[in-house]
C-alpha cells in the first residue's frame, strides 16, 4: 500500500438533507464503486494487523457486511454477521441498544464465536456509538477479546468513538466529518 494520503472525504458523496432535514447523509455506495477507492479503504483498515493472528471479523448489519467481509478476507480470518432482530435462523444471543425513538437489538448466533478468540469490529460509521457499543458488549459476553472497532467514517461530534475507547477498545477510522 501506497503511504501517500487518500482523500476519503472525496470519495464518499453527501446528501444533504436526508433521511430528514438538517442531516449530512455520508453515502459510501460512491466509495465502493470506485476500484481504486475501496481496496484503498481495505488495505488501509488492516494495515495495523497485517500478519497478527486474528480469529474473527464481527460486520454489523448492513453495510458493515460489505467491508466486513472483505476485512475477513484480506486478514484471513473468519466472519460473522453481527444481525439486526429475528433474522437468524440458529440458537441466538442478543443486545438491547436505545434508538433516538426506541430501542433495537442485535443478535449472533450462539456459535459464532469461541471464548479466547481475538476479534475485529468492522462498521461503515460510527455516530453515537450506540450500535457499536452494543455490538462490543455482545461480544465481550461471549468471553472473546474486541481487539480493536474499524470503521471508515466517523462523526466525532457525536461521540462515539469516545464511547468505545471507555469499554477499552481501540477505534480506527479513515475519515471524520464535522456536524452530523
Ligand atoms: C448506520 C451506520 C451504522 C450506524 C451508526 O446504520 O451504518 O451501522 O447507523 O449509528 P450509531 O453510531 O449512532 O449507532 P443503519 O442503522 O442506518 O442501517 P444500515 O447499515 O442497515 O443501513
Ligand atoms: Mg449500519
Amino acid at each position: 500500500m501506497t503511504s501517500e494520503p487518500f482523500d476519503y472525504a472525496a470519495a464518499i458523496r453527501t446528501i444533504p438533507d436526508y433521511p430528514a432535514k438538517g442531516v449530512m447523509f455520508r453515502d459510501i455506495t460512491t466509495l465502493l464503486g470506485n476500484p481504486r477507492a475501496f481496496r484503498r479503504t481495505i488495505d488501509e483498515l488492516v494495515q495495523p494487523w497485517a500478519g497478527a493472528k486474528i480469529d474473527k471479523v464481527a460486520g454489523i448489519e448492513a453495510r458493515g457486511f460489505i467491508i466486513g467481509g472483505a476485512v475477513a478476507h484480506q486478514l484471513s480470518a473468519g466472519f460473522v454477521p453481527i444481525r439486526k432482530k429475528g433474522k437468524l435462523p440458529f440458537e441466538t444471543i442478543g443486545m438491547d441498544y436505545a434508538l433516538e425513538y426506541g430501542q433495537d437489538r442485535i443478535e449472533i448466533h450462539v456459535d459464532a464465536v469461541e471464548k479466547g478468540e481475538r476479534v475485529i469490529l468492522v462498521d461503515d460509521l460510527i455516530a453515537t456509538g450506540g450500535t457499536a457499543e452494543a455490538a462490543i458488549k455482545l461480544l465481550h459476553e461471549t468471553g472473546v477479546k474486541v481487539e480493536a472497532a474499524c470503521f471508515i467514517v466517523d462523526l466525532p461530534a457525536l461521540g462515539g468513538a469516545d464511547k468505545l475507547r471507555a469499554l477499552g477498545v481501540a477505534v480506527r477510522t479513515l475519515v471524520a466529518f464535522d456536524g452530523h
